[in-house]
């Protein structure tokens, strides 16, 4: 590879329709092998710097390069370059019916995988390995459309991991997961990083940013990025978490006063007991 950045991302503004404002002139790099969590409110734009970073919607304003292939919808027209783009980049949709469209479980995990050409050992190892991973064995001969929430979320995460793509994009992967699935989603990730695989995560579940993340992009109500830095630096600060709507305040009763303070879980942990 001649360049060790993935993403960058000069002055990107986006708006859906022409209308409605979704990203507001991000700058942004991020380097081949890192661990990144967005963070951001409701409506702050992180589904959206993902789709762009999929190469799904393209900028109104500025540019988004992969490893220095402008991001245009003219690029997809390559079709090497498409095919090349799609192998090494996978994405997991926060909706997760926006990603299912076969008959059955199996063959929405076969889809992408038919495609890469690869040995039937090789196809038979990771469809075992993802379908153990994300628990959907008892699943495989289910319609995915008639599955539970997270049913349909298993699915849709397991589809992609199988794809093994060198940058995974991840919307909300763990929302709505059961602990145990939520566990092997995090360790899995983690490997994925491991191996030099690009993560870049949205995710509103503040706890497991520190597991799986080693930097922090923060996007503001204005659709705008409001700060990147150093994963533990930028969740120990509170008051600025707070500012941002990215922690909430508990309130609780004591001997009926009410006490309020951050949302804050110091020795919270995933792991089994
Ligand atoms: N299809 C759409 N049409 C019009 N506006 C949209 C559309 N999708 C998103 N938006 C707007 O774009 C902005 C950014 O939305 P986006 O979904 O990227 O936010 P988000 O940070 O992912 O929010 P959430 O935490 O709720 O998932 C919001 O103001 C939203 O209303
Ligand atoms: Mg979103």
């Amino acid at each position: 590879m001649l360049t060790d950045i993935v993403y960058e991302i000069k002055g990107l503004s986006y708006s859906y329709l022409g209308r409605f404002p979704a990203l507001n002139k991000i700058g942004l790099e991020i380097k081949k092998g890192e661990a990144v969590v967005l963070l951001g409110a409701n409506g702050s734009g992180k589904s959206t710097l993902l789709m762009v970073m999929a190469g799904l919607i393209f900028p109104t304003e500025g540019a988004t390069k992969f490893l220095e292939k402008d991001l245009r919808e003219e690029s997809f027209a390559d079709a090497a370059f498409q095919r090349f783009f799609r192998s090494r980049v996978g994405i997991v949709f926060q909706n997760s019916d926006a990603q299912l469209f076969n008959s059955n479980v199996t063959d929405e995990l076969l889809f992408g995988l038919v495609q890469l050409g690869l040995p039937q050992e090789e196809v038979d190892r990771r469809m075992n390995k993802y379908i153990s991973l994300m628990d959907i064995g008892h699943l495989r001969a289910r319609h995915p459309q008639y599955l539970s929430i997270g049913e349909k979320k298993k699915v849709a995460i397991a589809s992609v991991l199988v794809m093994e793509p060198d940058v995974l994009l991840l919307d909300e992967p763990t929302a709505g997961l059961d602990p145990r699935t939520c566990r092997h989603l995090i360790d899995s990730i983690n490997s994925f990083n491991r191996e030099g695989r690009t993560v870049i995560a949205s995710t509103q579940d503040i706890h497991i940013v520190s597991e799986i993340s080693k930097r922090v992009v923060v996007l503001g109500e204005d659709k705008g990025l409001v700060r990147t830095g150093p994963t533990e630096e930028i969740m120990e600060d509170t008051a600025f978490l707070e500012q941002h709507n990215l922690v909430h305040v508990h309130a609780h009763k004591h001997k009926d006063v009410t006490h309020v303070h951050p949302h804050e879980h110091p020795s919270h942990d995933h792991s089994h007991q």
